[in-house]
């Protein structure tokens, strides 16, 4: 009785939540739960049939007479049968990957795997609108998501809308995903990629149209920063913009996620922390306590009001008008 609670408690776990797929919110997770099924059932009425022939088999002997019946027998069941079948789960197969890797959808995002993070890229209306470890959809509407990696092969999944696709230095693979409920699902990496793979996440957030079109916009926006503002001032002194971008300011880097809007992300540290004033301070200090192996160095000499004016800043930078 323990072994079987051990054995259906982590199975189960998966069952629940924002992360269960067979509950979908997304059109094209509904065609992978069907064919989950149909696979499921139909291999345990075949499971059985097999059984119950090798029972019956064991327990009594086969009559001389019937051995053409049973030369009939091994010749469909073992043979003819299996074969039809397997040939016409791999073309429903196959004509489900052909529908979810389509070539265009209604938006394109641009997601590409880096360690362990996530960068997000979609077209706006004057160009390239960069954010980081929350991705937004219109409810009903097909995204093509363009995928590919800077660095080792990530998996992209967001298990409540749709299958799962490998992110590929120097390659790029397409997924389409068609959220048909609103709401906040979650997705993560499911490629083992290194130290903090467990630890990278991300939101997807699906809204009506009309909000989505207002986010992007306010996304699209530049940051407005006061130039007194005493925080981007400790952003400069230490040199933050060598690795971050926050557009509208002369902050460029290009290695470490956007934070041109940072404060309107419901999380830090790709989609594992509030984004509260105190695990964002946590994170600049002691960012390896937070997640083990982070490229981003930590900052443990930055205390007191240095340390508060660049959280505040940093928060600051929403879509508030
Ligand atoms: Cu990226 Cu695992």
């Amino acid at each position: 009785m323990r072994n079987l609670t051990l054995l259906t408690v982590p199975l189960l776990a998966g069952c629940a939540g924002r992360h269960n797929w067979l509950s979908s919110a997304g059109a094209e997770a509904d065609r992978v739960e069907g064919l989950f099924w149909v696979l499921l059932i139909g291999a345990a009425v075949i499971w059985s049939a097999v059984i119950g022939a090798a029972v019956y088999a064991q327990r009594r002997q086969v009559d001389p007479g019937l051995e053409h019946q049973a030369r009939w027998f091994i010749v469909w069941g073992g043979a003819v049968i299996p074969t039809v079948l397997v040939c016409a789960l791999l073309i429903w197969g196959l004509v489900i990957l052909r529908d979810i890797t389509p070539d265009k959808g209604d938006l394109t995002v641009r997601v590409d795997g880096e360690r362990w993070w996530w960068r997000v890229t979609y077209d706006g209306p004057d160009g390239d609108v960069v954010t980081a470890n929350e991705i937004r959809l219109p409810l009903d509407q097909t995204a093509l998501f363009r995928l590919t990696s800077d660095d080792v092969i990530h998996s992209f999944w967001v298990p409540a809308i749709g299958g799962k696709m490998d992110m590929i230095p120097g390659r790029e693979t397409t997924l389409a995903l068609t959220p048909n409920k609103t709401g906040n699902w979650g997705g993560l990496c499911a490629e083992y990629c290194g130290g903090a793979h467990a630890l990278m996440r991300f939101d997807t957030v699906v809204m009506e149209p009309d909000a989505f079109d207002a986010w992007l916009a306010a996304e699209a926006a530049p940051a407005r920063v006061a130039p007194d503002d005493p925080g981007f001032a400790v952003f400069r002194d230490e040199g933050c913009g060598a690795c971050h971008t926050i557009r509208g300011t002369d902050a460029r880097g290009p290695v470490g996620p956007d934070l041109t809007h940072v404060g309107a992300r419901a999380r830090l540290g790709a989609g594992i922390y509030a984004m509260t004033a105190d695990n964002m301070a946590r994170w600049i200090t002691d960012t390896h306590a937070m997640k083990p192996d982070a490229d981003m160095p930590p900052y443990p000499d930055l205390s007191g009001a240095r340390l508060e004016a660049l959280v505040t800043f940093l928060l600051s930078l929403d879509h508030a008008e």
